[in-house]
């Protein structure tokens, strides 16, 4: 298949990004792509082999070595492999989060992620998100989203999401590491957490999952003129 659309959606941590993606790909019938997660299985890189997660040159040195792998399960999920290895569990712990936010502050980590991003993009129709996908890894995507939720909503739709999947999680620590992930993703020199001139705002801090959903369906069809075809629409 050629590509006709991409459609880029950047937003803070715990946002909705995902979920919401994930369940357009469904209903439009294209590929999502989730960039957090290709950040997060360089930063359990780091993190297994004790490096400091901000030092550039120690961080660089490993990536030549990585064998990272974005493939889809029979249920369309996307999973994460690391040189060969099944990591997608792994890379969702909290304390790699902070780790994955750590090295994605490295210019040198998101010029080696780059091209992998794009390639994903060339040939596929996809929703992609991420923090600069509509400001850099896909500047000229036919429709870009900057969804948003207050802190607060953000950490207690994480502490529940974790849960759901067995994962036990502290509210307080929780809301915690999203402000300090905001803070780093949003000052970071390399490729900040930012709006593209051109986005469509999203917030989602007063809407639940479902009217979230809808607005986004809304926008997409208004904005491309697609209309959705598969499940979950
Ligand atoms: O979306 P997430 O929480 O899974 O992302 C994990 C970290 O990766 C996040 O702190 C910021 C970083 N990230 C990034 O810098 N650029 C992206 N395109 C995606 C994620």
């Amino acid at each position: 298949m050629s590509r006709q659309y991409a459609i880029a959606i950047d937003g803070p941590s715990g946002a909705g990004k995902s979920s919401l993606a994930q369940r357009c790909a469904k209903a439009f019938g294209i590929i999502y792509v989730d960039t957090g997660a290709i950040y997060r299985t360089v930063g359990l890189a780091a993190y297994r082999q004790g490096i400091d997660r901000k030092d550039e040159e120690a961080v660089s040195q490993i990536l030549p070595g990585l064998q990272i792998e974005m493939r889809y399960d029979d249920n369309g999920e996307q999973r994460m492999y690391l040189n060969g290895e099944d990591v997608s569990r792994e890379i969702r712990m909290p304390e790699i989060s902070i780790c994955a936010s750590d090295v994605s502050a490295l210019p040198k980590v998101r010029a080696f992620l780059l091209e992998m991003q794009r390639q994903l993009a060339r040939e596929n129709n996809v929703i992609m998100d991420g923090r600069d996908i509509g400001t850099v890894v896909l500047p000229d995507a036919e429709l870009k989203i900057f969804l948003t939720a207050s802190a607060q909503a953000r950490a207690e739709r994480r502490v529940k999401q974790l849960e759901e999947k067995g994962v036990k999680a502290d509210f307080a620590e929780v809301l915690r590491d999203i402000q300090y992930r905001d803070d780093q993703d949003s000052n970071r020199a390399a490729a900040p957490l930012r709006a593209a001139e051109d986005a469509v705002l999203l917030d989602t801090t007063e809407i639940d999952f479902d009217a979230s959903f809808a607005k986004l369906c809304e926008i997409i069809e208004e904005r491309l003129g697609v209309l959705p075809t598969g499940e979950a629409s």
